[in-house]
Formats: structure tokens, sequence, C-alpha cells
């Protein structure tokens, strides 16, 4: 048992006492990232890992160009944290709006994002969903750190010994500023169920201005269905992963009981509290 936990603690590196994997993120590249000059037009993207980021990535870039026949250009790696330390330097010859997804707590993210007054979407989803999705991602993928069975990925994922640490301390950290000014909140789980709603909120709280016609499209391109099927040509061969299932309760196929309990206690323990407590839904 020590010994697996050892070999898996060495795919991970642990920046200012959160865990990362070695294949995607470097010390060199975080304290780049200090230094990183963000726009005011800037589209920050901020999710707990598997919460939907490349959902709305795909409905915000998709709405830029509502209107012409111009398509998104992503930073060659979309998670703002992730990648070499001069993807910043590259970054300064993009156009705007820039999209910026990231996994990190509002405590972490670069001070220029704050002063320059960026808009910031934070996207949710239910823990127990967020973390067999998790799950699932890491057996899959190669390259990124894989679990022996499900029981020691819901361990580590309780102790927050995993990729970006702990799920908790996440949305602890950003409970305080989701009613900042210039910070708005979804949910996975309200955007599954009325996809078209969702589109228009997010769209006008960055600025958009979509007709009906405009929405209906987006929404036609950004369902579960329609991502997966063109998830090779978007994703590449990670794709097919990315879009594994999007449901939501998929966790009931994975928790054991004593497991649903656990996750339960520590919610409560850690969350109930708290005004984004009483909105996670499961
Ligand atoms: P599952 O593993 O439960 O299927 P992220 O993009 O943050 O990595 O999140 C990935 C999760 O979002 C995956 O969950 C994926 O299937 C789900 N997802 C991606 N696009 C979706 C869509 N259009 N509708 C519903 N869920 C989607």
């Amino acid at each position: 048992e020590k010994s697996k936990e050892t070999a898996l603690s060495r795919l991970f590196f642990t920046y200012q006492g959160i865990p990362y994997p070695i294949t995607m993120c470097t010390s060199e590249t975080f304290q780049a990232l200090d230094t990183f000059e963000a726009r005011s037009d800037d589209i920050v993207l901020a999710s707990y890992p598997k919460c939907g980021s490349n959902w709305i990535l795909h409905i915000i870039s998709e709405s830029i160009f509502a209107d012409s026949k111009k398509k998104y250009e992503y930073p060659e790696f979309p998670v703002l944290e992730c990648g070499d330390p001069e993807k910043y330097q590259r970054m300064k010859l993009l156009p705007s709006p820039r999209i910026l997804a990231t996994h990190l707590h509002y405590d972490k993210l670069p001070g220029s994002i704050f002063k320059n007054k960026a808009k910031i979407l934070v996207i949710f989803r239910n823990p127990k969903d967020t973390a067999a999705s998790f799950f699932h991602f890491h057996n899959d993928v190669p390259d990124i750190p894989s679990y022996s069975s499900w029981d020691e990925f819901f361990r580590q994922f309780m102790k927050g010994q995993v990729s970006w640490g702990s799920y908790f301390d996440f949305a602890i950290n950003w409970n305080k500023h989701l009613d900042d000014e210039n910070v708005k909140f979804i949910l996975y789980e309200d955007l599954k169920e009325n996809l078209a709603a969702g589109i228009k909120q997010i769209t006008e709280f960055f600025g958009f201005s979509l007709t009906g016609e405009q929405i209906q499209t987006i929404s036609a391109q950004s369902t579960f269905q329609a991502m997966r099927a063109k998830s090779r040509e978007t994703h590449g061969a990670v794709g097919p992963f990315l879009f594994r299932k999007g449901e939501v309760g998929d966790w009931k196929n994975l928790f054991t009981e004593t497991q649903n309990q656990e996750m339960d206690e520590k919610f409560k323990e850690r969350l109930a509290g708290t005004s984004l407590g009483a909105k996670l839904k499961y």
C-alpha cells in the first residue's frame, strides 16, 4: 500500500501546497504566470477539473464569432497554468478576447486579472459526479497518473491528493468570491437541464448579444452528443475521453454506500454552511 502511494506521488509535484501532474504543470510556468498580463476583455473560466470547462469553452468560442464565419483561435493549451513558461509571451500576440481556462483557486490567480477587471465565470459540478469523471479521466488518458482502482482514487480524492488538490478546498476558496463584481457562477447541472437558458446567461454576462436563433444554433452544437461526435476533430485523440458520458448522477455507478456516506459527511463538514453548498445539485 505504501509503495503504491509512493509510486503515485512521483507523478505529482507540489506547488504552494497543491499537487499537480508533472506532465502538465511546472514550477517555472507557475512563476512565469505571476507576471502574466491579463486584459480587461479576457474571458476567465474557473473550475475544478471535470466540471465542464471544455463545454463552456466551446459555447463561448462559438459565441464570440456568432456573427461571422471566423473561428476562435485557441491558445495552444487552453488551461492557463499548463504548458511551458514561454507561453505567456506567445499569448501576448493573441487577439482579444482571449479565453483563459483555469483550475486555480481565486487566491492563486495572477493579480492582473483583478487589477484589469477581467470577467470570471466559475463553473461548479456536484462533487460526486466530479470525482467519478476525474477517476475515469485519469485512467483513460495516457500520460497522467492512473489509479489501480476506483477505491484508491476515491481515497486520494477525499484527501485532496489528486491533480489540482482538494475539490472542497477549491470550493471554499471560490465560495467567498461568487458574488464579487465581475464574477458569475454557473452549475453544470443547470446547464444540462436548460442549455439554451445557460448559454443566454453566459453570453449576456460576457457582453455578447446573440439573437434567439443564434442561441438555438449554438445550443444544438453544444449538446453532449454533438460535441462527442466531433471530439476527435476538435480535441484529437483525447477527445472521446473528454466527452465521456455527460450525465448527472453517473457517480451512482461507482460509489459504494459507505463512500456515499463519507462524501456526504465531508460535504456537511466543509460546505453545508456555505452559500455555494446550498446551491450544488446531485
Ligand atoms: P463525464 O466524465 O461525467 O462524462 P472538463 O471539460 O472540465 O474536463 O469536464 C469534462 C466533463 O464534462 C465530462 O464529464 C464530459 O463528458 C462533460 N461534458 C463535456 N461536454 C459536455 C456537454 N456538451 N454536455 C454535457 N456534459 C459535457
